[in-house]
């Protein structure tokens, strides 16, 4: 199949490795031409900024972000100028499919509404919500269940051929309104157990109970849990902002979603909660040489999106520390080089790679706190 892919990032990347790989003639397409560079695009895989390039395709793919803007609601920008590339470039029937994280009507209210009206062309639409998790070696394209859902049982069909060619397992949803809420919900099933155990780190340190091993202890139930460990804070493009696309239709049908909100605040919280512990322990930071190890929001990947790590310094800056950090994985961030890891009088460990030892952190500070449970002997979450 021609396959044309909008938005070549972290989604719409390793959608084109795959459907190429599977033999279809993949476009991607990215306004950033700049992004190119920094793709495997060989063979029937052809990097364009030029969207007069996407109309031989029989089916698009939309992966482009879907942000919060500055009031912490939903920004589909990207999508609507997605929708009109499509508009302007594509001029026979084609399958758009949604992979971009939405709330659910997006695809039927405002991707096919706005299309159709634009371009008077009856499309087909599918909405396929990405699910891939950066960094995961056993979960990828390939094994990991895909949701789908058509507008018209043809949109369907046509794309569960187009996905069934990587992906092993295809589940088909009712309506394209259960696949979107059904990728809301998922992450935000993360994001309010993240902030009950970050909660409940609070309480048992208050309580004077060693957190990790009450989190093991009950993880060996072997039903009815599942185990989930604090952190100074959620980051990435999905687990902070997903669950605030849920909050935001709730609250336009009537729904107040206080679980949620009450989540972020939790989880917004968790840096300020780190230096107050820092602070506890180690005393006044005024002055003192504090490295943060570890910027990007999870391990072994560079994406700093929404990172915590931001926060944390910011905390440690208005105490008057003099803050530096160290990330070999990221290497630059906001204009600066990662910093040597030695002679500091404090190292707060937010996000430990692999590529980071543990004797390295521990020699580089007299006092460490890890929000990672994996430095042993040290103070921390
Ligand atoms: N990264 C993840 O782990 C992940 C997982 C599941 C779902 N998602 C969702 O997938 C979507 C894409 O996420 P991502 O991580 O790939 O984002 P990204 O920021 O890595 O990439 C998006 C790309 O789209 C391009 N772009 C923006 N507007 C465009 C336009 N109008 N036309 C063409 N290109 C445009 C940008 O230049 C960028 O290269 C989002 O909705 C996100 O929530 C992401």
């Amino acid at each position: 199949m021609k396959i044309a892919i909008i938005g070549q990032g972290y989604v719409g990347s390793s959608i084109a490795t795959f459907a190429a790989a599977a033999e279809h003639e993949v476009i991607g397409f990215d306004t950033n031409s700049s992004i190119f560079s920094s793709l495997k695009i060989d063979g029937n895989y052809k990097g364009t900024s030029d969207a007069a390039q996407i109309s031989e395709a029989e089916v698009v793919v939309i992966a482009v972000p879907t942000p919060l803007d500055g009031a912490r609601k939903p920004d589909l920008s990207a999508v609507h100028a997605a929708c009109k590339t499509i508009i302007e470039n594509v001029k026979s029937q084609v399958l758009v499919i949604n992979e971009s994280t939405s709330y659910p009507g997006t695809l039927r209210n405002v991707i096919a509404s706005v299309i159709e009206k634009a371009s008077g062309l009856d499309h087909m639409y599918a909405s396929s919500p990405e699910r891939v998790d950066p960094g995961n070696e056993k979960w990828t394209q390939k094994n990991t269940p895909r949701l789908l859902a058509g507008l018209t049982p043809e949109a369907t069909a046509l794309a569960h051929k187009f996905y069934s060619s990587f992906c092993d397992e295809i589940i088909e949803v009712s309506t394209p309104e259960v696949a979107e809420a059904a990728k809301l919900f998922e992450n935000t099933f993360r994001q309010v157990n993240i902030a009950l155990v970050n909660e409940f780190a609070q309480i048992s340190d208050a309580l004077d109970i060693p957190t990790r091993e009450v989190l093991d202890a009950a993880a060996t139930k072997p039903f009815g849990f599942m185990s989930f460990q604090p952190g100074p804070g959620v980051g990435g493009h999905c687990i902070p902002v997903d669950p605030s696309y849920l909050a935001y239709v709730a609250e336009n049908v009537g729904v107040p979603a206080e679980f949620i909100k009450r989540a972020n605040q939790v989880n917004l919280g968790m840096p300020e909660y780190v230096v107050s512990r820092v602070t506890q322990e180690f005393g006044s930071l005024k002055g003192k040489k504090v490295v943060v190890v570890g910027v990007s929001y999870k391990a072994n990947v560079s994406d700093t999106r929404e990172a915590p790590a931001a926060l944390v310094i910011d905390e440690l800056k208005k105490l008057g520390a003099e803050v530096s950090w160290h990330d070999s994985v990221v290497g630059t961030w906001n204009g600066q080089s990662s910093s040597e890891l030695k002679g500091f009088d404090i190292a707060i460990v937010v996000t430990k790679h692999d590529a980071v030892s543990e004797p390295a952190i521990k020699a580089s500070a007299s006092y460490v706190f890890d929000c990672t449970g994996k430095i042993k002997g040290v103070a921390g979450l």
